[in-house]
Formats: structure tokens, C-alpha cells, sequence
């Protein structure tokens, strides 16, 4: 296994790995185990942030950081962002995913899972201290005031949102969603990258801002 371009990230020449002292599989995902480390692949199928990496995302703020991340679900992706960030918050608003969630955080030394709604950022401010990056994942029609809204609150130095186009509007091209979303965050932010992830994941583009 080598070191890939994301740092914290491995690969073996056709996927990428993240690595970690758990043994265990998180999703089903295979494991590699090399010495004291286990590898576990990260397909692009599976994760929006994996498929971005597959097609060439530039922005990769993951190691060393502390993450705050919108709709963690059952932590099929946040499980590789704990694997190379220091902390993560996960946000989840389904309480039968948060017991997933919480499975995972027992087991792991770096996951806060908070089961909040995440339109309220104010609600978790008790517990999520200075993010360096924020990840969204939501599938919400207000997606894009959700995002904004917790890039204001917590002001963190990145902010990565992964754009569902079809459960903003269901009838408009998702290439028109797009237009619309990006109007509005251009309004408060600078926009670093735009992805269409389509390949891995219908009607999705992965958004990274700076504010
Ligand atoms: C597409 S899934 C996330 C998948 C996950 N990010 C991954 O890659 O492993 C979207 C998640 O957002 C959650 N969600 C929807 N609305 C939410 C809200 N307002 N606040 C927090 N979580 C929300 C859903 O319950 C669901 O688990």
C-alpha cells in the first residue's frame, strides 16, 4: 500500500485506502492488513467523498483536522474521516441511524455523534468546538441554507457540501439546480471546486467552499 496524493489517504494503484488500527469492517468494505495496520478500501460507489476523489478533487483539509459532519447517517464515510481527521461531530437527525452511529463511536476514540437536527447549528454548539472543516451530506430540499448556515455559525476554513440536485427540485436539470445553488453561495462564499459526481452518485455534484 502507498501513500496516495490526499494525504492520510493510501491506495494500491486502483482504489484508495484509509488506514487504521481497527480490525473490524465498518460497511462490509474490504480490509487489507499490512503489519500492525488494517487498510479499509473506500469505494466510490459508496461514498460521494471517494467518488470526488476519483475524479480529481484538489481540496483534501482532512488530516490533522477537526471535522464537523452534516447527516453522518451510519458512518459508512465518516468512518474514513475519523480514520485520517483527529475529531469528528456527527450530526444525524434519524435516531435509528444515531444507534449505528453510536455503535461505531464506542469503538473509536476520535466520533461525537449528536443526534440534532442540523438546521439548528445553535443546538450543538455546547459540544462542536471550532471546526476546521465542515461536511455536509444532507438530503433536504433547504440543503444549501442548512450548509450556510452552519458555515456562519462555525466560520470553519473549509466547507464541503455534496449537492443532492433531485431532492432540491425534482423537475429542473440538475446542471440547473446547480446554477441556482451556486448563485446563492457565491453570495457568501468563494467557491474553490465544483465536481459532477454522476459517475458514482445520480444527479450529485460535491461543492468546496472557502469563506
Ligand atoms: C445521504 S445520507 C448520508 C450518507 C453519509 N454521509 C455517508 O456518506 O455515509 C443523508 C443523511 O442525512 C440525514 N439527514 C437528513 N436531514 C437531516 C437534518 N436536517 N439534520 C441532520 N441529518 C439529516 C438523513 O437521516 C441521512 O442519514
Amino acid at each position: 500500500m502507498k501513500k496516495s496524493k490526499y494525504e492520510g489517504v493510501y491506495t494500491d494503484g486502483r482504489g484508495y485506502y484509509t488506514k487504521t488500527t481497527y480490525r473490524e469492517s465498518v460497511y462490509g468494505e474490504k480490509i487489507i492488513h499490512e503489519g500492525k495496520w488494517f487498510y479499509r478500501h473506500w469505494p466510490p460507489s459508496r461514498s460521494k467523498l471517494s467518488a470526488a476523489m476519483h475524479l480529481g478533487l484538489k481540496n483534501f483539509p482532512f488530516k490533522n483536522s477537526r471535522v464537523l459532519y452534516l447527516g453522518a447517517a451510519t458512518g459508512t464515510t465518516l468512518s474514513h474521516v475519523s480514520d485520517i481527521a483527529d475529531l469528528v461531530w456527527g450530526i444525524e437527525i434519524s435516531p435509528i441511524s444515531m444507534h449505528s452511529l453510536i455503535h461505531l463511536a464506542e469503538k473509536r476514540n476520535n466520533i461525537i455523534p449528536i443526534l440534532e437536527d442540523a438546521r439548528y447549528p445553535e443546538k450543538y454548539a455546547i459540544f462542536v468546538k471550532h471546526p476546521d472543516v465542515i461536511y455536509q451530506d444532507v438530503s433536504q430540499r433547504d440543503q444549501v441554507q442548512i450548509f450556510i448556515r452552519n458555515m456562519k455559525f462555525y466560520n470553519p476554513k473549509y466547507g464541503f457540501l455534496m449537492l443532492k440536485t433531485r431532492t432540491i427540485d425534482m423537475r429542473k436539470k440538475p446542471k440547473d439546480v446547480l446554477k441556482d445553488s451556486r448563485k446563492v453561495l457565491e453570495d457568501h462564499f468563494k467557491i474553490s471546486e465544483i465536481i459532477n459526481i454522476s459517475k458514482y452518485q445520480n444527479d450529485h455534484y460535491a461543492i468546496v467552499v472557502i469563506p
